[in-house]
This record gives C-alpha cells, sequence and structure tokens, in this order.
C-alpha cells in the first residue's frame, strides 16, 4: 500500500464521512462476528447442512422443473463474462476488486436460473465490484423481455479502482440498471420504499451480521409473497442463521461455493409474511 494510495483513501474518506464511519464500523463488527462463530464449535456448512450441488434443491425450493433449459444455457453467459473482464485486462476471482471476490460461478448460476424461472419484474442487490451478479441478473431480464435492476454499491475507497465498477455489465445491458453508489445502510431504506414490490433481493456487499441482517430485514419487509433472496458469504456471521429464525421462509438451503470455500444461501418467502415484529429493519 503506497503513499498515493494512502492520500487517495484519505480523500476519499474526507468527503464521505458516514461512509467512512461506515466502512470503519465494519471493521469492528467483523472482529465481533469473528468471535461470533470462533464461539460456536461446529463447522457452518455442518450449522445449515451445506449442499455441495445447490441445483436440485434451489429448483424445488422455487418449484420448477429439474433438469432445466435455462441451465444449460448458463455455461455460454459465464463465458462471456470470463472473456470479457480478461479482455480488459481485469482480474478474476478471489479478492480480485478491492480485497472483495467476484460471485462464484454455482452461485451465478443459481441467480440465472431464478430470474429465469420467476420472471422478477423488480430486483435489488447489494454490492456491485465488477459487476457479474449484475451482469447475470440483467442479461436473465433481457433474455425474458422485462425487469428492472437496481444495484446500491459502495465504491471502492481508492478511486483508482472506479473504473473497474460494472465493467462486466456491457452497454447494450444497462437500460434496465440503476446503479446507486453508497452504503446500503443509506441507500437501501429509500430505494426498497419506492419500489411496487420487491420479487428478488441478493446480498453481496458487506457481509457483517449487523450490515446482513440490517439488509434482509429490510429486503424481506418487501419481497413479495413466492420472492426470493440470495445471500452471499453466509459463514461470515451469523446473520443468516438468525435471518432465517426469524424470517421463517417457506423453504431455505445453504450451498458451498466452487472456489474459495465458503457458503451462499437462498430463502423464500412464504405466501403468508411471518417476520417477527421484534426483528425491524434497523434493531441494532
Ligand atoms: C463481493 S463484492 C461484490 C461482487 C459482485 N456482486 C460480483 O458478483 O462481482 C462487494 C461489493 O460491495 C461493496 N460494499 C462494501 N461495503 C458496502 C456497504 N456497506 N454497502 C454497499 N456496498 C458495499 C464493495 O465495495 C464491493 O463493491
Ligand atoms: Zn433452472
Amino acid at each position: 500500500m503506497g503513499l498515493g494510495y494512502t492520500v487517495r483513501a484519505s480523500q476519499t474518506m474526507l468527503r464521505h464521512p458516514r461512509q467512512g464511519v461506515e466502512r470503519v464500523r465494519g471493521r469492528i463488527d467483523r472482529r465481533r462476528d469473528l468471535r461470533d462463530l470462533a464461539a460456536l464449535g461446529v463447522p457452518q456448512s455442518e450449522l445449515y447442512g451445506a449442499v455441495d450441488d445447490a441445483a436440485r434443491p434451489l429448483h424445488e425450493a422455487i418449484d420448477a422443473a429439474w433438469p432445466c433449459q435455462a441451465a444449460a444455457s448458463f455455461d455460454e453467459v459465464w463465458d462471456e463474462v470470463v472473456t470479457g473482464l480478461s479482455a480488459s485486462g481485469v482480474r478474476i476471482g478471489l479478492a480480485s476488486y478491492a480485497g472483495w471476490s467476484d460471485c462464484d460461478r454455482a452461485q451465478a448460476q443459481a441467480i440465472w436460473c431464478i430470474v429465469a424461472h420467476l420472471h422478477p419484474v423488480t430486483v435489488v442487490e447489494t454490492g456491485v465490484a465488477h459487476g457479474v451478479t449484475s451482469r447475470v441478473i440483467l442479461e436473465g431480464l433481457e433474455r425474458g423481455g422485462s425487469g428492472q435492476l437496481w444495484s446500491v454499491d459502495l465504491p471502492a475507497v481508492d478511486p483508482a479502482l472506479h473504473s473497474e465498477i460494472g465493467m462486466a455489465v456491457p452497454e447494450d445491458l444497462r437500460s434496465r440498471w440503476t446503479y446507486v453508489a453508497g452504503t446500503s445502510r443509506d441507500r437501501l431504506p429509500r430505494l426498497l420504499a419506492n419500489l411496487p414490490q420487491l420479487d428478488l433481493f441478493v446480498h453481496d456487499s458487506l457481509h457483517t451480521g449487523r450490515n446482513l441482517r440490517f439488509e434482509l430485514d429490510s429486503a424481506w419487509a418487501v419481497v413479495r409473497p413466492g420472492g426470493v433472496v440470495v445471500v452471499d458469504d453466509i459463514d461470515h456471521s451469523l446473520g443468516f442463521r438468525t435471518f432465517i429464525k426469524r424470517a421463517r421462509p417457506s423453504a431455505w438451503f445453504a450451498a458451498k461455493k466452487v472456489t474459495g470455500g465458503g457458503l451462499w444461501g437462498v430463502a423464500i418467502k412464504t405466501a403468508t409474511p411471518t417476520l417477527d415484529p421484534n426483528g425491524r429493519a434497523g434493531s441494532d
């Protein structure tokens, strides 16, 4: 980390003090999450009964036939994403953008199938970075002929990386896309309040328990019955476990990543909302 980076990062922190507070808070929360996880005493893959292959559980959960034709078309999309990013000179995979990783292939395939089978009109995600999940969602919406995506994303503290944001999303897919810069804590509440309904929510931003609970509680309150949430890196905190207990989705599962060894999860909202009234957004 050179002097240039320190100067640029300090300027960003001074220009956006509220975001700076969230960045610092995230580091403190991360330490607390690690302590909670260490006290758990059981591997998280066991805690959640994580599956190696999410394809069948996913299709059962969303009541779609498996095998499906949509899954077969994913390989071509994934190849295009990888080829396109490589051609732009960007490294893909783990810790490839300011320490953040691009979406896991298995998780991207699940998102692809959810979009193909659910036909969402309104999709919200948090966390863009290179825009792999954004691209997969937008490509799916385009092929389905309807739907809009809103992506809330805190740009990297170093402006030198900003040209990489959303690089995986080609120009011809951007008419369905709104990029909302800022922290999910700042941006998500107003965004969600102004949507007529929410069909699909994808969390892939700051994975602390505090931030995850905030995002999931906020989104779940407006996800329509039968709507879906996809949650990346559920093994970084106990936030997903808390959410499942409180929200009592009609179906949920956890799955292992293909790369990096982490876990991701999916939950489907039941026809009758059951969110614990004590579990409202912003409760901590
Ligand atoms: C794991 S990356 C997203 C990867 C992306 N979904 C993909 O598939 O390529 C996480 C992103 O969330 C952003 N981020 C970090 N903290 C955030 C916060 N509090 N609110 C919103 N976005 C945040 C990071 O800057 C980064 O761009
Ligand atoms: Zn499918």
